[in-house]
This record gives C-alpha cells, structure tokens and sequence, in this order.
C-alpha cells in the first residue's frame, strides 16, 4: 500500500510544568533508508507551522512557533514527534504529515492544557480549616488567660494586622482574576470597614486594659470573615462561568 500508517495518540496533555511540550508522531512502517527520502510537515489550523524538508536537510517553522523541531537523527525509526518550548504551544488539533518517496500519511493529535492546582479538593478544605482553627484555639486560650496582659494584647494585635494582610491579598486575587465590578468593590469596602471596627474595638481594648470592647473586635473581625466567604462564593460563580482560562504564558 502508499500509505504510512501511524501508533495513533488521540491527545496528549501539558500543565504550567511542562517546560517542552511534545506532540507525538509515530510512523509504524517507515521503509525510508536515508532521512533525504523523508518530509516532514506539521499543520496547525489549517497553517502549515513547521516543515522538514529530508532533500535540503532543511528545517522551516512559522515566527509563532519558532522552538518548534523534531529530532530528525530520529526520523528512520518513525518518530516525527514535534517539540517545541512551553511559550510556543498553543491547544488544538496538530496535523502531522509523514512522505517518503511515494508513500504518506497524515495523523492529528490534540494538544491540551490542563490546569495543575496545589492541593486536592480535601486537601484544600483542610488548608481552609487549619488556620481558622489555629484562631480559634488561640482565642480559647484568651479564656483560660483571662487577665489583661502585654503578651495576649500584642497576639490580639497580630489577629487584627494580619486580617489586614487579608483584605491586601484579597484585592490582588480580585484584580487579577477579574478586575474590579462593583460586586468586589463592595466587599473590599465591606472588609474595610470589619478592619476598622476591628482596629478601634483593639485600641479600645487596650487602653480599657479590661477588654469590655471584645463585641466590637470581634464583630470587625467577623465582618471580614463574611465578606471573606462571600468573596469566595463569587470567585466560584464567576470562575465557573469564565472556563476559558487561558494557558498561562511563561514569561
Ligand atoms: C508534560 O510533562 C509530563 C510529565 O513530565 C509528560 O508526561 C507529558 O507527556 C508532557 N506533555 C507534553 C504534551 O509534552
Ligand atoms: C501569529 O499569531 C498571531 C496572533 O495569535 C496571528 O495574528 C498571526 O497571524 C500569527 N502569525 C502567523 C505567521 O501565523
């Protein structure tokens, strides 16, 4: 037959940690004895991006692929795979054309992004439920203390400014996932205005040396929570509603 048949692979994968990606293009019955009889064409939709000319020993790619190669030292035992940096790799069907003298062959290989995240959705509710823990019981041992002392009003002081760092790092998620709307606005207005309740009730407390404006921090520090969680409610929606996330550049 005038046909190069192929170990067909229907998609491969790459994730932020790929730092090549390598779309795989295997001929099974290669007769070819020297790589001049071989041509090599890569197409990505419906452009040709790469070309390997056996005759010249010439290599062509398109300025969008420029990483592109294939290991041409390869080429006899079949393997036309195409390599390219991360920054190159763009998801969608990849056609790989195979010719040697009379014979060809063409197979199509789709290239996709897959999204790594840290942790496992348990893990995730644990790096959630940890520290709000850790909190808890640091309260809890404000109850055995009882006393006023410099010790427990500077870690009470460390709760508030680092619920602070909260309300900074919430901004940034916001501005990068989906700018500002007037949802976000309003609750980073929202943990605003829990930090400064939460601000006034530790001063108080503290000049008070007894904390009798405990209500007032702690509904601060409670306003910021809510906010908190109903960012993430939004962050679900939206992020859900928005799947087109793009593969993130390397650079
Ligand atoms: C990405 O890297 C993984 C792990 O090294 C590998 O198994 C996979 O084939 C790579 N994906 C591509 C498209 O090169
Ligand atoms: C390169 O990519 C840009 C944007 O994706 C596109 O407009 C342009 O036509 C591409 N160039 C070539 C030569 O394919």
């Amino acid at each position: 037959s005038a046909q190069l048949l192929f170990n067909k692979t229907k998609s491969v994968e790459f994730t932020f940690c790929n730092e090549t990606v390598v779309i795989p293009c295997f001929v099974i019955n290669v007769g070819a004895q020297n790589t001049n009889e071989m041509y090599v064409k890569w197409k990505f939709k419906g452009k040709y991006i790469f070309i390997y000319d056996g005759g010249q020993d010439n290599a062509t790619m398109d300025s969008n692929f420029s990483s592109a190669k294939i290991a041409v030292s390869e080429l006899l035992k079949g393997d036309a795979s195409l390599k390219m940096d991360k920054r190159d790799a763009k998801v969608g069907n990849y056609t790989c054309e195979v010719t040697e003298l009379t014979r060809e062959g063409e197979t199509v290989i789709e290239l996709k992004y897959h999204v790594v995240s840290w942790f496992s959705p348990n893990e995730n509710i644990l790096v959630v439920i940890f520290p709000i823990l850790a909190i808890l019981l640091f309260w809890g041992q404000f109850g055995i203390l009882r006393e006023y002392s410099v010790k427990n009003a500077s870690g009470l002081g460390f709760i508030v400014i680092s619920t602070g760092v909260l309300i900074l790092l919430q901004y940034n998620v916001f501005m990068t996932a989906f700018g500002m709307t007037s949802f976000t606005i309003a609750i980073l207005i929202t943990q605003v205005l829990g930090y400064v309740l939460a601000v006034v009730g530790l001063c108080l407390c503290i000049m008070a040396c007894i904390p009798v404006h405990g209500p007032l921090l702690i509904s601060g520090l409670g306003i910021i929570a809510l906010a908190e969680l109903l960012g993430l409610v939004y962050m679900k929606f939206v992020a859900s509603n928005q799947r087109t996330i793009q593969a993130p550049r390397s650079n």
